[in-house]
């Protein structure tokens, strides 16, 4: 199954990888469900799926009420008099203005596919800030919109930094974290997904509630690239490495292929 959404980071390419790492489990837990690759592609009885961008998180509330009826909404944004920069513009100021949260949902699916690149970023002040992506016919994702639907049947959504939700865990849960990636060079500045970014001691925040969890019998694996800063970080964990192709990233550079690596922590009691 295919993501709704273009989202930086998206799994969907390394899903078969990753799911064969994970444990069984009763509930799946993504800390950074982004456009939700691997809950869309595993099959897991429950789902708890956060992220602290909450545009996103009403989004998939939204749908997972609403349906079809939802789905037919946002199709009415996905007209060829809606692919101008005037009208994008137009539409991305209602999107930063109103206060109707069906609306705003409908538009951040029309921004996420009518702007450059499908990324997602704002402003110091919480305004999205993309601009215009000039694609000569923005396809409407129908069908992967009625399937996710479908699947958040058995999903949670929550609007929380992961830090929350990892410590809102307990024995039969297992948790998949996609952090935004560490830098590959000290140069690179950090992918920024929403206001305030995500910055190294954060990262190290993360491997550290990693082996919590753990030691408390929930398992826990991170994906990443593979610098030799995040192996040390992730320091007692199954390690595995691998090659990937990269097509999106924040700045537009830094295409070809980057190391990644999958981090398992798994039961250890913490002595
Ligand atoms: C690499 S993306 C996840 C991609 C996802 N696995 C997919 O397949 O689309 C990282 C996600 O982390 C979210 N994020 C950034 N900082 C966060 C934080 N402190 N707590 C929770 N989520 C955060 C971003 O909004 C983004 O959706």
């Amino acid at each position: 199954m295919r993501t709704f959404l273009k989202w930086a980071g998206n799994k969907q390419r390394m899903v078969e990888r990753i799911a064969a790492l994970l444990p069984p489990g009763i509930r799946l837990i993504e800390p950074f469900v982004g456009s939700g690759a691997l809950f869309l592609n595993t099959d897991y009885p429950a789902y708890l799926l956060a992220d602290s961008n909450g545009d996103l998180i009403n989004l998939y509330t939204r749908l997972q009420a609403e349906g079809l009826a939802f789905i037919d909404f946002c199709r009415g944004f996905f007209v060829a008099q809606n692919n101008t920069p005037d009208a994008f513009y137009g539409l991305r100021t209602t999107f930063n203005e109103t206060d109707d949260s069906r609306l705003k949902s409908a538009l951040f699916l029309y921004l996420n596919r009518h702007g450059y690149n499908g990324l997602c970023r704002y402003n110091a002040s919480g305004g999205f800030n993309v601009p215009f992506g000039r694609y000569k016919k923005p396809y409407f994702p129908q069908t992967e919109m009625e399937a996710f639907w479908r699947k958040s049947q058995a999903a949670r959504f929550c609007h929380a930094d992961f830090a929350t939700t990892m410590q809102h865990t307990r024995p039969g849960d297992v948790i998949y974290c996609d952090p935004p990636y560490v830098p590959l060079s000290a140069t690179a500045h950090f992918t920024s997904y929403s206001a305030g970014g995500f910055g190294f001691d954060q990262q190290i925040a993360l491997a550290a509630q990693a082996r919590e969890a753990a030691s408390r019998g929930v398992p826990v694996l991170i994906s990443n690239h593979a610098t030799p800063a995040m192996e040390e970080a992730y320091a007692g964990a199954r390690i595995e490495r691998f090659q990937v192709q990269r097509y999106i990233s924040a700045d537009g550079d830094n295409r070809g292929t980057a190391a990644e690596l999958l981090a398992l922590f798994e039961y250890a009691p913490i002595s």
